[in-house]
């Protein structure tokens, strides 16, 4: 079975437009922020669709585009002034950031107030992300298990296995698997006999942004394979898993493009209505 984005980005629409429609009649109107340091070609396409899906549902948002060459100083401002901002209701700093700045990404993050941090990146969130159930959560991250959770797969005491541990993806997908009864493993590019692990994976997240990176002979039989990587190969879109021959071997796989992108953007207008 192929995992088809559109349908899950549907159903998590569906799901924002009723907390939408709900919050209106409230007379509460979320906005969106969205901070673009510089002009990174495919930060400027993420922020694009993400921008196309808000205008779709109706929510309102806001661009704060600055240069390239902006001090942390002058960005932290910026950010502090979004956070005291009453209009504003969420706030996303588009990463990466420019090359000096990207060593101080986490003290520029911690000028979102946490309320406002629609990704879930602020330290603050992501202890809480630790020690509480229902907090923002990053984007892909919390549509990955939306979409399991939609197919009904379960996840109690499953092996879910994940190549891959940033701070985006790897380590608090980790945290939603334990929070679901999973017994979670985190491989990475020091993993010795990377194989061994992704071969006994019932779920295999791949979040490695290596094309074709996970091959047939690395998964089990019947099991779930998800794809969170976006390689840009001859000018194609491809994703960490070679696709074409793990497909033939497993129960559930999603694609890419048409994957977990779609279900990401989704779950960002979500994250806007949804912890306001
Ligand atoms: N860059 C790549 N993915 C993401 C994301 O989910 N959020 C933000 N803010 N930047 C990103």
């Amino acid at each position: 079975m192929i995992l088809e984005g559109k349908k899950y980005a549907e159903l998590i629409n569906n799901e924002t437009k009723e907390i939408l429609k709900e919050l209106n009649e409230k007379s509460i109107y979320p906005c969106l922020a969205v901070v673009v340091v510089g002009n990174d070609h495919a930060s400027a396409v993420y922020v694009r669709n993400k921008k196309r899906v808000l205008d779709n549902l109706g929510i309102s948002n806001m661009d704060v585009v600055l240069p390239e060459n902006i001090s942390k100083e002058e960005l932290e401002k910026k950010l502090n002034e979004l956070s005291n901002n009453k209009v504003v209701t969420s706030i996303l700093l588009q990463l990466p950031l420019p090359e000096h700045l990207k060593e101080d990404t986490n003290e520029i993050m911690s000028h979102i107030c946490s309320e406002k941090d629609v990704d879930g990146f602020t330290a603050e969130n992501i202890g809480n992300l630790d020690l509480y159930k229902n907090v923002i959560a990053p984007c892909t991250p919390a549509g990955i298990i939306k979409m399991l959770k939609y197919e009904n797969v379960e996840i109690d005491g499953k092996h879910v296995v994940i190549v891959g541990r940033s701070n985006i993806v790897g380590k608090p997908l980790a945290k939603l698997f334990l929070r679901e009864n999973a017994t979670v493993t985190i491989c990475h590019s020091y993993t010795k006999d990377l194989r061994k692990f992704t071969s006994d994976a019932d779920i295999l997240i791949a979040a490695v942004g290596k094309a074709n990176f996970i091959t047939a002979d690395m998964v089990k039989e019947d099991s779930i394979v998800i794809d969170v990587g976006i390689n840009r190969v001859n000018g194609k879109l491809v994703g960490d898993v070679d696709f074409e021959h793990v497909k033939e071997k497993v129960e559930m796989i999603t694609p890419v493009p048409g994957g977990v992108g779609k279900i990401t953007t989704a779950m960002l207008a979500y994250n806007v209505v949804r912890y306001i």
